[in-house]
């Protein structure tokens, strides 16, 4: 807790008639302020801080959605800081009355089901308005109170009709080169150009309604738009603003007094490693930062404080969009893993690409992300499978590489080499522990962990809440609470 310290003689050298013990003062009540607003949302700070990140290994979709909700009780913020409505994230779990829920969320955290933890929508996110206000309206059957549980930075940016109907054009034009990118359609990327060609409106922005409009006319004007998008733009800003405003907060002060203060606060990554705009496979990237990094430029928290970094391997490997991608498999392995993995995009509904896993590309993640450990998902896909095959290493050239360069026109040119392992041929689902697992299952999730050099902190069989196995030492077990603590092994 800070408290102001007693005057010294320093404080008496002002000259400006506001001494420094005065200006201490001042920051001391902007901080009560803070801790008023977090004591406001009726959250308090736990026992034991966890200060956590949860983020893919691969393109996306690795079940991060289902892991955020996982962990989420033991946080009381849970932090969106990149990405926008591109994303996709699934929850399932039974409500109180016995009924069978699946949440899709595109851009409210996910995890808000649990009461005691609030969401934030921290400065790195493009914000779609409208998206906000129908997952709001949508998941409030089984997210009591949603609408007083969600906030948002003030300095998010937002992501305009205008934007999707770049997008659109866009890739429509990059078609007719054959070198689409495979975009969500969402206005991701037009929304970046804006943000950092210095004409993105912001929400805070809203409260300038003057302003705004000039922002508008200079997208049309940069993007060569017809003029009257910006009265059509205008309108559609003028239907959300009050909720926006209502819901603004300066995000970084809240999260950062959070952390100092011994919250439990836990960031939810969107995408993977694979399409960060950075170190992805440009161009075949999304727009945002998707690693680790982005926590800190899109909540201002310092990456230090990020204690525990969970990350999420799917078993296989999927990818939806275009972009250089070694073992996919075309033929009836693809649509095998197509089929039982119920492959298909959360948010655009395409079919994604499938095939066996590439440890060569998971192997990267790690050195880029450091994670503390890895949730393996969606084992009980490969329940049936004879083999199961694991990309090792390529070949290019006649050579063997064993590390990852995401370069399109190398990757393009590799060919996977992939160890087997014999199938277990029974089904996971039902399993209680991690102790329970085949032994066959058992080698191949050991030899993930060794090859990646990390540990394995869980294993998922299921998409839901209480789908997780954890092995004694996992990281995870004092942030399990509930039905996903069952499948803790702390016996081993
Ligand atoms: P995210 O974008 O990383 O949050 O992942 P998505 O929600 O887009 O995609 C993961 C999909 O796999 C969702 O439909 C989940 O419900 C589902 N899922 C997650 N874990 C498991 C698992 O262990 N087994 C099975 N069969 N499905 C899972
Ligand atoms: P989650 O959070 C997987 C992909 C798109 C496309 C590329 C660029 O659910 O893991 P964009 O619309 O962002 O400009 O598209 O990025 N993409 C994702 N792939 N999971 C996601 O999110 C994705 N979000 C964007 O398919 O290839
Ligand atoms: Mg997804």
């Amino acid at each position: 807790m800070n408290t102001v310290a007693t005057p010294t003689a320093l404080d008496d050298l002002s000259d400006s008639g506001l001494s420094l013990h005065g200006v201490r003062q001042i920051r001391q009540a902007q901080h009560d302020q803070t801790l008023a607003k977090l004591a406001a949302l009726n959250i308090k700070a736990p026992a034991a801080q966890h200060v956590t990140w949860v983020g893919d290994l691969q393109q996306g979709d690795g079940g991060k959605g289902a892991m955020a909700d996982r962990l989420g009780p033991s946080h009381q913020l849970i932090v969106r800081t990149q990405g926008g409505d591109n994303a996709g994230h699934t929850t399932v779990f039974t409500a109180g009355s016995g009924q069978n829920v699946v949440l899709k969320n595109h851009i409210v955290p996910s995890g808000l089901r649990h009461p005691g933890c609030v969401g934030v929508l921290g400065n790195g996110v493009l914000l779609n308005a409208e998206r906000l206000a129908d997952e709001l309206a949508a998941f409030a059957q089984h997210v009591p109170d949603i609408d007083k549980r969600v906030l948002v930075s003030a300095r998010a940016h937002l992501v305009l009709p205008l934007h999707r109907l770049v997008d659109g054009y866009q890739e429509d034009l990059k078609r007719q080169s054959a070198h689409e990118i495979g975009t969500t359609h969402r206005g991701i990327g037009p929304a970046n150009v804006s943000k950092v060609n210095r004409i993105g409106i912001r929400v805070g922005d809203l409260s300038d309604m003057d302003l705004v409009e000039e922002r508008l006319h200079a997208n049309v004007q940069f993007f060569h738009l017809e003029p009257d998008q910006v009265r059509q733009n205008l309108e559609w800003l003028s239907g959300y603003r009050k909720l926006l405003l209502s819901l603004a907060i300066d995000s970084r002060r809240l999260i950062n007094t959070a952390v100092s203060e011994g919250y439990s606060v836990l960031f939810e990554g969107a995408q993977g490693p694979l399409i960060d705009l950075e170190h992805g496979i440009y161009p075949y990237v999304t727009t945002s930062p998707t690693a680790v990094y982005s926590v800190c430029s899109g909540s201002g928290v310092d990456l230090s404080k990020v204690t525990r970094r969970v990350g999420v391997l799917k078993l296989y490997q999927t990818m939806v969009g275009n972009g250089a991608f070694v073992s996919e498999d075309h033929g009836e392995l693809g649509e095998r893993l197509r089929r039982v993995g119920e492959e298909v995009g959360t948010t655009t509904g395409r079919p994604r690409r499938c095939g066996w896993l590439d440890l060569v590309h998971a192997h990267w993640a790690v050195g880029l992300n450091q994670y503390t450990s890895v949730v393996l998902t969606k084992l009980d896909v490969l329940d049936d499978f004879d083999e199961i095959g694991v990309c090792v290493a390529y070949q290019r050239d006649g050579e063997i590489l064993a590390h990852f360069e995401p370069e399109h026109r190398v990757l393009t040119q590799c060919t996977p080499i992939y160890r087997y392992f014999k199938g277990w041929k029974c089904s996971t689902r039902e399993l209680d522990s991690y102790s329970e697992l085949p032994e066959r299952a058992r080698q191949l999730i050991d030899f993930v962990g060794e090859y990646l050099g990390v540990d394995i902190s869980g294993v998922t069989k299921g998409p839901r809440d209480s789908d997780i196995l954890v092995p004694a030492a996992s990281e995870l077990i004092p942030m399990l609470a509930g039905p996903a603590r069952a499948g803790s092994d702390r016996a081993g």
